[in-house]
């Protein structure tokens, strides 16, 4: 059965409508079915025009009186939750599936201030704000493929999804899609900075990094080639990209330079959850 069948469509709650919360639900409002939602209520104090416009045509439920929810949407910032869990409550019932995007929050840290069972924890990245995003998710030991196929239909106006994941492979997820856009940005700002030092004028080393990743972005998304085998097709044996390439990809260079960064971010997401349990 198709997660838009009606008698499976649900009534979901929005918790926060900032940056992700309303990429969420401009995807949802164009196709409620197809994301598995019968109405949608959305509780936000600074709702930005899409979720004001819907809630004036009807199609939204702005900051309505708390009932339990079959669906309950976490889009908060994770600092704002523990303050918020008590007031949160009155959303929850006994079938209410909860799906956060919170950062870092465990499942048995949700299960734990919600008393609620059905859980998905999600990581987004910012593209997701455009739609462009990569999102991993995990559940709770209580969900099926029902919440699995659920999730998944509320994560994509977000980009990508992938999931369900272990959720002890969430720090991963972190360290290479959340955390990877600064990657990136860096990328653009140190082939700027050797442009610079190669002679170019800054506005025009600025310009041609940064355009350069986004066209390189745009081939990995127009085609289905891997990686490698789009980097091999602009590298003529000899050639100039050949030196380059020879410098990054040394030992000790980009691809392990890479693999360090990523252990880093994973064990520093490691050391916040520790962190947040204690302070629990
Ligand atoms: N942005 C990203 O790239 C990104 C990436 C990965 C994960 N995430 C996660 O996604 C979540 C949302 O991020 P965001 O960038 O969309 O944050 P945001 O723009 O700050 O949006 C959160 C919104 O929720 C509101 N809010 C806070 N507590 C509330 C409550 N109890 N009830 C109703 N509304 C409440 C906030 O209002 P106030 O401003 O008044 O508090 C704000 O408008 C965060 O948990 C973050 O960890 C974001």
């Amino acid at each position: 059965m198709a997660a838009s069948d009606a008698s499976r469509l649900k009534h979901a709650v929005l918790i926060g409508a900032g940056r992700m919360g309303s990429a969420m639900a401009r995807g949802w409002l164009g196709d409620l079915a197809g994301a598995g939602i019968s109405r949608l209520s959305v509780v936000e104090l600074a709702p930005g025009d899409d979720v004001r416009e819907a809630a004036a045509s009807g199609h939204v439920a702005l900051n309505p009186a708390p009932e339990p929810a079959d669906l309950l949407i976490l889009a908060i910032k994770p600092q704002s939750f523990g303050g918020s869990a008590d007031a949160l409550k009155a959303w929850v019932g006994p079938q209410t599936f909860v799906v956060s995007i919170m950062a870092g929050l465990t499942t048995a840290q949700i299960s734990a201030a919600l008393g609620c069972e059905k859980i998905a924890r999600a990581m987004p990245n910012t593209p997701g704000a455009i739609g462009m995003g990569a999102t991993g998710f995990a559940l709770s030991e209580a969900c099926d493929d029902d919440e699995a196929e659920m999730t998944s239909a509320l994560l994509e106006p977000l980009g990508l999804v992938v999931g369900p994941l272990k959720e002890s492979q969430m720090d991963a997820v972190t360290a290479v899609s959340g955390s990877g856009p600064a990657y990136v940005f860096l990328l653009v700002e140190a082939l700027a900075a050797a442009g610079r030092a190669a002679g170019l004028h800054e506005a025009d080393a600025n310009a041609l990094a940064r355009e350069t990743i986004i066209g390189a972005g745009a081939l990995l998304s127009e085609f289905a080639e891997a990686p490698a085998d789009m980097r091999q097709q602009v590298t003529s044996p000899g050639g100039t990209t050949a030196a380059a390439l020879d410098v990054l990809m040394a030992p000790g260079g980009m691809p392990d330079l890479m693999r360090k960064a990523v252990e880093a971010a994973v064990k520093r997401g490691a050391e916040l959850a520790k962190e947040s349990e204690k302070k629990a």
